[in-house]
């Protein structure tokens, strides 16, 4: 049989939507008025040493917390999360979204979840986003391809951009904060209310921006994230006396 990818996949369902299905059909016919056969009895549980308490789930936060302290190196640290395999969102993603940017660089900016474009791409900020985040970051004179690196709290997407879940954040956390410790910049700036959530713990941008305050023991600034001034320029006003002290923090330390 042909096998599909979870994109093909989903795309051929959404067209047969389109055409009116609304019930999935199976191969063979089904006998709805069959009785079914009783159900086999359950065996009963073999004579003999039982375990003392059954097998406990892995915690996936301490599984993730165990891979990355293991990385010594930025590109240990991506082998290492493009290994993990416990969270959900890496089966539905096309590409892990690692980083983008100079590693080592003074500025480590933290966006919140790749976009579809980014998701294809591979990379961090490269839509309509990236592009306005490329444009603030000209206007203080700085750019990726200089004295920026670039990642976000979440290396794959979410079906349908939706919300990242409490869960899929604290479980990436780990990751993020050893990403932060082996990048070493002199300071952050955590774009948008997820990426305060997964470094602060606390998610009220319009509160918590521009106020520089310390996470994964580093300075960090929390800014509008750059899809919220193309959702709404008027915030540009802020972003700018924002960026306008993160170059001041940059020249005076
Ligand atoms: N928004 C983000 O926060 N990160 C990206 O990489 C793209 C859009």
């Amino acid at each position: 049989m042909e096998s599909f990818d979870y994109h093909q996949a989903a795309e051929m369902l959404a067209w047969q939507v389109e055409l009116g299905a609304t019930e999935a059909i199976c191969d063979a016919p089904v006998n709805r008025y069959e009785v079914p056969a009783s159900p086999p009895k359950a065996k009963a549980p073999a004579k003999g040493p039982q375990p003392l308490r059954p097998e406990a789930k892995p915690d996936p936060v301490a599984l993730a917390t165990r891979a990355a302290a293991g990385a010594q190196t930025i590109e240990e640290l991506r082998i290492a999360l493009q290994r993990f395999e416990h969270c959900e969102l890496h089966k539905g993603a096309r590409n892990m979204v690692f980083s983008d940017g100079v590693p080592g660089a003074p500025v480590m900016i933290l966006g919140e979840v790749p976009d579809r474009e980014e998701d294809r791409a591979g990379k961090p900020f490269v839509g309509r986003t990236g592009q306005m985040l490329d444009r603030m970051l000209a206007a203080i004179d700085m750019g990726r391809d200089r004295n920026v690196y670039l990642s976000n709290i979440l290396p794959w997407r979410t079906p349908q951009n939706r919300d990242p879940k409490p869960d899929e954040i604290a479980m990436m956390r780990p990751f993020v904060q050893r990403h932060i410790a082996l990048a070493k910049p002199k300071v952050l700036v955590l774009f948008g209310n997820w990426s305060c959530q997964s470094l602060l713990e606390k998610r009220s941008i319009m509160r918590l921006r521009g106020t520089w305050t310390k996470a994964a023991d580093v300075a960090c600034l929390p800014m509008v994230h750059p899809a919220a001034l193309l959702r709404n320029p008027a915030a540009k006003r802020e972003a700018w006396v924002d960026l306008l002290s993160l170059q001041a923090k940059l020249r005076d330390g």
